[in-house]
């Protein structure tokens, strides 16, 4: 975990929705390390979405700089931005969005179909542990399971980054736990630098480093030096 993969030097991000400016995020500077799993933890509205889109490229900063490796993410145009996120990102969202009327194998197919080299959608459903659901659709799946199809979809390109918000926020506690063990299994196996952000405290303690946030700063950093399977986290 030595070297840096993403990092922030005084990000701000301001929203101008016409009668007021809202200052989402104040000046962020973070380092996130190649291969680790950081929880990123805060009330709501205290800007964690706002840097994660960022990360992404999904945003734009208003004001500061945000590297990946040694690309200024903030010079890039649309078009560079477009490809970062293409080549490097892969997102999970609290609300799975997949297409309805594709099947769970048809869904991933949407992101390999596209990308440089990307698994076969068969290896990204197994590694989540869903080779028994490559035909079912959305509808025909329960809420954990649509996640994990959401993740193989994400992981299917083999992004070098996992950019997760909320990815538990709709389930229960159990299913909730599965998704975590996948994206766990992911960032074990592959190394894949991944953020979560979630609500739930209690899930911090699978991570390697804590980040927290109040009022769109940073306010804590703290190490994990035991970590817990998600398995055996209680909330
Ligand atoms: N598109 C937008 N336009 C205007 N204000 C926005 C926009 N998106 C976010 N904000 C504001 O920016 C602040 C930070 O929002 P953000 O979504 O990053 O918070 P969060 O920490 O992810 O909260 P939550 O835990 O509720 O998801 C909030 O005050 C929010 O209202
Ligand atoms: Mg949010």
């Amino acid at each position: 975990m030595a070297w840096p993969i993403f990092r922030t030097e005084g990000v701000t991000k301001v929203y101008d929705t016409g009668e007021v400016q809202v200052h989402a995020l104040a000046g962020v500077d973070l380092t996130l390390f190649a291969g680790e799993l950081a929880v990123l933890l805060g009330p709501s509205g205290s800007g964690k979405s706002t840097l994660l889109n960022i990360l992404g490229g999904l945003d734009r900063a208003s004001s500061g700089h945000v590297w990946f490796r040694d690309t200024d993410l903030t010079a890039l145009r649309e078009r560079g931005l477009t490809r970062f996120r293409r080549d490097h990102v892969g997102f999970v969202f609290q609300f799975y969005n997949l297409v309805p009327s594709l099947s769970a194998r048809e869904n991933v197919q949407l992101v390999t179909d596209v990308a440089r080299e990307p698994m076969p959608p068969e290896e990204a459903l197994g590694l989540v542990g869903l080779s028994h659901r490559m035909d079912h659709f959305p509808a025909e799946m329960s809420g954990g399971e649509q996640q994990r199809v959401a993740i193989a979809r994400a992981i299917a390109k083999r992004p070098e980054v996992l950019l997760c918000d909320e990815p538990t926020g709709a389930l229960d506690s159990k299913t909730g736990i599965q998704v975590l063990e996948a994206l766990k299994d992911i960032n074990d196996r592959f190394g894949t630098t991944t953020v979560v952000i979630t609500h739930n405290a209690a899930i911090r303690k699978m991570a390697h480093r804590v980040v927290r946030f109040q009022d769109g700063r940073i306010t804590e950093v703290e190490v994990n030096e035991t970590r817990l399977a998600p398995h055996e986290i209680v909330w």
